[in-house]
């Protein structure tokens, strides 16, 4: 019997992919470059479904029924364009390759159109949810043709997570609209985590809690408004013990966060489309921050200020107040996201459905949240939705939430504890409800000494004055 589809690239998220499918009643044929990965692949797992074992490409590609669907899970960059390389030969017309990786979204693009040249359809299709989605139920972003997407919609929605009956998986966009959707899924990823990294600190440092009583405030949070799968992990990621100290294992940890580069390109993304991304780009950068641990060594001998954890002033309510900021950062965090999706939809012309991708967030992924009902309503109402602060729910939601927003703020910047996401997002709240800010002094200068003219707000066109010679205006523009 053929296999439907095929995996190639058997580490474990592909592994966990192809016993996902499998357990699905469907057959599968399995690849790896290394064949010795195949053959334990087989010895593990064979016995779990309908498996084809791969030894070489040729055999793995004759295993399967036309037109061909091969999924492809290796690293992101050169290895993917390695296998594309390596399978095109030995394709016919109309097959399916693809990528499950969290490749670039342009990458996708180009191979999409250098596919097409070969009569290939190729897909770019983001999974999350880690190992355990993978082989459970992950969050699916396909994009691709829509075509093809109806020649293995059947499986991905098949194996996604389900919530509420309703697959976490649909349709994204042509070429790399699912790619892209990963990526600023994982930017999200980014600022949620960093939030919470904050969050603790605050709890720890200003409010002065054990890590303990820290963890039980989490598995409290996680009850309410804030429930989530990051804050699930992170009640229980600071409740574990070490083995060798007996202390919290986290006292254990370096504090240096490491990156794959999917919050990277957001932020890269965000500053070519013009996007305010601030959340998820300081949430980059903190990283990058404490990667400077030998600096930070140094600095911390050198640099006067506040030592976090020595002030302590009075902690009345500041449990409440931490929980609130959370959230209003929060919701500024997923506002911006999303307003970054709308600009990359227009720009791609992608046609990017908002409130389904809320929806297919709500399980498997790593960021899948409560939350995400909340703001799937907001587009479901609204498709053209400019900005979900604007949406009464979640206007309401920081307007109360505000208050204790600033209180934490202006605390932790007088203990000396940066929170570059909370503040942040404080700064472009602030920023956004702004009728009139300070940009006119910016055109101001930049006329002065670049004669880069400016618009007025009482009358059309563009002006300059000439500074330093007569302080006359003119009309440029005419
Ligand atoms: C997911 C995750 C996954 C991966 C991140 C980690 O959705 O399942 O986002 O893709 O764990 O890319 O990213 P960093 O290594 O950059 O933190």
């Amino acid at each position: 019997q053929e296999s439907q589809i095929g995996v190639t690239g058997l580490a474990v998220m592909g592994a966990n992919l192809a016993r996902n499918i499998a357990r699905h009643g469907v057959p599968v044929a399995v690849h790896n470059r290394t064949a010795a990965r195949t053959t334990e692949f087989m010895e593990h797992y064979g016995g779990e479904g309908d498996f084809t074992a791969g030894e070489t490409v040729e055999t793995f590609v004759a295993a399967l029924e036309r037109p061909r669907r091969i999924i492809v899970m290796v690293k992101a960059g050169a290895p993917v364009d390695g296998v594309i390389e390596e399978l095109t030969p030995l394709l016919d017309e109309g097959d399916i390759l693809i990528d499950a990786g969290n490749s670039h979204f342009a990458d996708t693009k180009r191979r999409t159109q250098a596919c097409a040249e070969h009569g290939l359809r190729f897909m770019g299709i983001g999974v999350s949810g880690g190992e355990e989605g993978a082989l459970l139920g992950p969050s699916i972003m396909p994009g691709g043709a829509r075509e093809a997407y109806a020649e293995v919609e059947a499986v991905l929605t098949s194996i996604a997570a389900q919530v509420d009956g309703t697959p976490c998986c649909t349709y994204v966009g042509p070429d790399g609209a699912g790619h892209y959707v990963k990526m600023v899924h994982n930017g999200i990823e980014y600022a949620d985590i960093q939030l919470i990294a904050e969050a603790y600190d605050l709890l720890r440092h200003v409010a002065g809690l054990e890590v303990a009583d820290i963890a039980g405030i989490f598995d409290d949070w996680n009850t309410g408004d804030l429930e989530s799968f990051l804050i699930e992990i992170t009640a229980k990621v600071l409740a574990q013990r070490d083995e060798s100290t007996g202390g919290p294992l986290l006292d254990a940890i370096v504090d240096q966060a490491e990156q794959k580069g999917t919050g990277r390109w957001t932020s890269q993304d965000a500053l070519e489309l013009g996007v305010p991304l601030t959340a998820i780009t300081e949430a980059v950068f903190a990283r990058t921050l404490s990667s400077l641990r030998e600096e930070r060594e140094v600095a911390s001998q050198r640099l006067a200020g506040p030592v976090p954890g020595a002030a302590k002033g009075s902690t009345d309510g500041l449990v409440d107040d931490i929980q609130k900021a959370l959230y209003a950062s929060k919701v500024v965090a997923y506002a911006q996201g999303f307003q970054q999706m709308t600009a990359a939809s227009q720009a791609h012309g992608w046609d990017l459905d908002l409130g389904a991708m809320a929806t297919i967030w709500r399980g498997g992924c790593i960021i899948r949240a409560r939350f995400l009902n909340r703001i799937r309503d907001a587009y479901v109402e609204d498709p053209q939705l400019e900005n979900l602060l604007l949406v009464e729910y979640f206007r309401d939601a920081v307007a109360d939430a505000q208050d204790a927003w600033r209180r934490v703020v202006s605390r932790a910047t007088e203990e000396g504890v940066a929170i570059p996401a909370f503040s942040s997002s404080l700064a472009y709240y602030d920023g956004y409800r702004r009728e009139r800010g300070p940009a006119n002094l910016i055109q101001g200068l930049r006329d002065f000494f670049g004669a880069h003219t400016y618009r007025r707000v009482d009358r059309e066109g563009a002006f300059h004055t000439r500074w330093a010679q007569d302080g006359k205006e003119v009309r440029t523009d005419t």
